[in-house]
């Protein structure tokens, strides 16, 4: 399985790019160890998302692969899921995961290095987006409107934000992003999607210490 190129290397090649490529191996073995990637699958479970044989998935900001984990270990099966993330280095590390997990169908997951905000795909192309942590980096408008473009109407996005919390500000510090109000979240995220659901994670769940999550569906 190759990574393909897909941004323009001198705009995108920026300090998150950077940051991500430095810090992937230990980021992924953190997740590990805290139970937060158990706690992912989990919940992906529970989501109504409407994934058959045919469709097509896209993990935007894919990192070292969590939610792709998740959601093959939640037991979807698609037709194929593309995962893009600026990061170099988190694909390899993804790749790496995804050949050793046996619930992942590696063949069918195809890593793309590239930007949330030109994404390298014809309107109208994905069943389902999922997307956890990575609109902190970007104007949330900017990134809504692109994820509109790329899934067909009726199309699903899983949309995982960081939650304003003690956690959320730490991690806000570490990780270098801006963390968007969850008002702010909804009434953006409404000009594109009807929201189907959000929902909160119990605090005994480690993806609860810092994530919510909303089921949207494109207007
Ligand atoms: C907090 S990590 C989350 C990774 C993964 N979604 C997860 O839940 O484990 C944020 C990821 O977003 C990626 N990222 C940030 N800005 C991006 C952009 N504009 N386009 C694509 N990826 C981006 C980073 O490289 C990093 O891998």
């Amino acid at each position: 399985m190759k990574i393909r190129m897909a941004q323009k290397t001198s705009k995108v090649k920026n300090k998150t790019q950077h940051f991500y490529d430095r810090v992937a191996d230990v980021h992924d073995f953190m997740m590990k160890i805290n139970g937060y990637r158990d706690s992912v699958a989990k919940f992906l479970k529970s989501m109504d998302m409407e994934v058959n044989e045919d469709s097509l998935v896209l993990d935007a900001g894919s990192g070292t692969g969590i939610v792709t984990k998740g959601f093959y270990r939640a037991n979807f099966r698609p037709k194929n899921t593309i995962t893009l993330d600026l990061s170099l280095n988190s694909l390899k590390v993804s790749r790496e995961q995804f050949k050793k997990d046996k619930w992942t169908v590696e063949k069918d997951v195809f890593p793309v290095q590239g930007n949330i905000l030109e994404l390298p795909f014809a309107d109208q192309t994905f069943d389902l987006v999922l997307t956890c942590g990575v609109l902190e980096y970007v104007p949330l408008e900017d990134g809504l409107r692109e994820f509109s473009r790329i899934l067909k109407t009726g199309g699903k996005l899983i949309l995982i934000p960081v939650k304003p919390s003690i956690v959320g500000s730490v991690l806000e510090f570490l990780y270098n992003f801006k963390l968007h109000p969850i008002k702010e979240v909804k009434e953006r995220a409404q000009a594109y999607f009807e929201i189907q659901g959000d929902y909160k994670f119990p605090v005994t769940e480690p993806i609860g210490w810092s994530k919510m999550i909303f089921l949207l569906e494109k207007k």
